[in-house]
């Protein structure tokens, strides 16, 4: 996690580095720092616990006049939130400073080298062997016959060489003043062109207001880089060239545009990012297109079970989509935590098809997981949606969701946007099989009528929110579902405890009876999903139970019930493999209206960053 930024140019770097900062702040806000080089060539930092915005009011910032700067926000790993482990951290001779998102596993063993060397730790971070490695590998760099920015190149080269783990980072050298080099593996790192000036960032959103043409780095490779120029080298200091990428998305896709936060409206987004995602892949008079996916009928036949891998919201959506390919395809599916794939040895082969969900496209996790079936020989699929983000640079195939920039750590709209697209996936495999013809057809229909079914759940907005206003000071909610419903309990309860810190438990509703009745009482409330027809009247006797308990309910259906429960919010009907893009909007909409009520920050919310870029 953590969020880094870089200026290099002519304008003063502050405003620039504040303004990316910001924006990165989803990815962790438990220290912000910059550091510029000034006039007299000396780099000045300043850093401290607290938020980006504590950081601009800080009296002394407006001393940092430098046209070259660096700058960090913060999810602690090593070291408690504190001025002095805050980033960017300095070497002892204070020539090189550096800004890190990732983790040095083996920066104990370093720093333990660094000390037998005389160097000496202010910090209780990983990072600060960083700048102390550049410094001793540039003191005793064994190739004196380098010059110039290139004794600083072979230096940070020969330092990062010793790091084990995952890193992007900046590194600023007040004997270089001109210039910043850069660096990443296993963490995400962009760089962004501009005319005589160039930007960099761990994502393309927050440098997307100053220039949309950017610069992808892949891992190990390095980049120096001045005002005027940008060059890129590996790890022996090799030269090497990089195609520069146009990126179109609009910049005001990251601003919040008049609402109060991105939560909300990114769930106000989803019909305009479902009909993105749906884009030209279901056309009207012929088999989906599933642009650059070539996976023949044979190889299809071939396969003997799917993996859906992922964390968090990412793998609810896998939980949805198992429904859908199984039905659709006929092939067994099974749906697994990234964090546990990655360390039990699952049995994968050739004839095993891994499919890997991340909306950031840089959980480490997710990577990880996908690196090893990979070396098992299976194929791979990442569904995402960063552009160019790590993942696409492992799996055999990316497809792109196409929901534009999701900012709120809480994801909503990625989430209905990934089951779409899993679900014209299953099409396009059972196409490709000649199977379920029918079926096909009919959720083909369906999906198209999503984007005008979500503004009508939309419009339930304000009973919501009432009901979000009488439950905000609750301790613990349940939430329970059949089939399909209990994927989108699962999600409901998640975006719950995120976002508003109350406790929650998702339930099968038949697995009620076997223990977790017993913490029904007297006004607790009960947040049940019903949408599938056949299993109605099981439901609602589930539903009866905890009523006869005393428990508040709240029921998210497509059904009529004549029952009288403390609120019902009708949606409309669709396919009921794909019924959780509908039924989750309300609950995304209770979470987001509870948090409100207790006056938390919807979109921070604290101990959470929106990319896990660590395991
Ligand atoms: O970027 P990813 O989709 O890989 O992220 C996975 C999870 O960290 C993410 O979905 C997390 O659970 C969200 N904060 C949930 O709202």
């Amino acid at each position: 996690m953590c969020g880094i930024v870089g200026y290099v140019g002519k304008k003063e770097a502050k405003p620039v580095l504040i303004n990316g900062l910001l924006r990165l702040e989803y990815r962790g806000y438990d220290s912000a720092g910059i550091a510029t080089i000034e006039d007299n060539h000396l780099i000045k930092v300043i850093k401290d616990k607290g938020r980006v915005n504590q950081l601009n009011e800080n009296a002394e910032i407006n001393s940092l006049t430098g046209t070259i700067g660096i700058g960090h926000t913060r999810w602690a790993t090593h070291g408690k939130p504190s001025g002095v482990n805050s980033h960017p951290h300095l070497d002892n001779s204070r020539c090189f400073a550096v800004v890190h998102n990732g983790i040095i596993e083996n920066y104990a063993e370093l720093k333990e080298f660094l000390i037998s060397k005389n160097y000496t730790f202010l910090s209780e971070t990983d990072t600060e062997v960083i700048p102390n490695l550049i410094n001793y590998y540039y003191e005793n760099s064994s190739n004196s016959s380098l010059e110039g920015n290139e004794k600083f190149l072979k230096a940070v080269i020969d330092a990062t060489k010793r790091l084990k783990g995952s890193y992007a980072i900046e590194v600023l050298s007040s004997l270089y003043p001109d210039c910043m080099i850069v660096v990443r593996k296993d963490s995400p790192l962009v760089i962004g062109k501009g005319e005589n000036e160039n930007y960099i960032s761990s994502d393309i959103p927050a440098i997307l207001s100053f220039t949309k043409d950017f610069y992808l780095l892949n891992d190990r490779e390095f980049a120096l880089i001045t005002r005027n120029d940008i060059v890129f080298y590996n790890e022996n200091a090799e030269k090497i060239q990089k195609e520069i990428k146009n990126i179109t998305w609009d910049a005001g896709a990251a601003e919040k545009d008049g609402y109060d936060d991105f939560m909300l409206k990114e769930i106000y987004e989803q019909p305009k990012s479902i009909r993105e995602t749906i884009g030209s892949r279901l056309p009207k008079d012929s088999i989906s297109v599933i642009e650059d996916l070539a996976l023949s009928k044979e190889y299809l036949e071939s396969i003997k079970k799917i993996f859906i891998v992922a964390c968090g919201t990412a793998m609810h959506a896998g939980l949805t989509a198992k429904g859908i390919i199984e039905n659709l395809c006929e092939i067994p599916v099974e749906v697994e935590a990234a964090s546990e794939f990655r360390y039990r040895n699952p049995i994968v082969n050739s004839r095993t098809l891994c499919i890997y969900i991340s909306q950031s496209g840089e959980t480490a996790d997710t990577i990880a997981a996908l690196k090893l079936a990979k070396s098992k020989d299976a194929k791979t699929i990442a569904i995402t949606n960063v552009i160019g983000s790590s993942i696409s640079r492992e799996a055999d195939y990316t497809l792109y969701t196409h929901a534009g920039p999701e900012i709120a750590v809480a994801s909503t709209k990625a989430y209905t946007s990934q089951i779409v697209l899993l679900a014209i996936l299953a099409i396009n495999f059972a196409e490709t099989l000649d199977i379920n013809n029918s079926k096909v057809r009919e959720l083909k229909k369906e999906i198209l009528l999503l984007p005008g079914k979500i503004e009508e759940v939309l419009k339930n907005e304000q009973e919501i929110k009432e009901f979000a206003n009488r439950i905000y000071k609750e301790k613990d909610v349940f939430f329970i579902g059949r089939g399909v419903d209990y994927t989108v309990a699962l999600e409901g309860s998640l975006k719950l405890k995120e976002i508003s810190y109350i406790h929650s438990e998702a339930y099968p509703s038949g697995e009620l009876k076997h223990g977790p009745i017993a913490l029904i009482e007297n006004g607790i409330t009960v947040i049940s999903i019903l949408t599938n027809p056949l299993l109605v009247e099981k439901s609602i006797s589930n539903i009866q139970e905890v009523v006869t308990r005393g428990a508040k309910t709240f029921v998210v259906t497509n059904q009529e019930l004549n029952h009288n429960f403390d609120k019902v919010i009708k949606i409309p009907e669709t396919s009921p493999l794909i019924s959780p893009i509908l039924s989750v909007i309300p609950l995304q909409l209770l979470a987001y209206f509870i948090s409100k009520a207790k006056g938390l920050d919807v979109d921070k919310p604290r101990n959470l960053a929106k990319s896990v870029t660590v395991e």
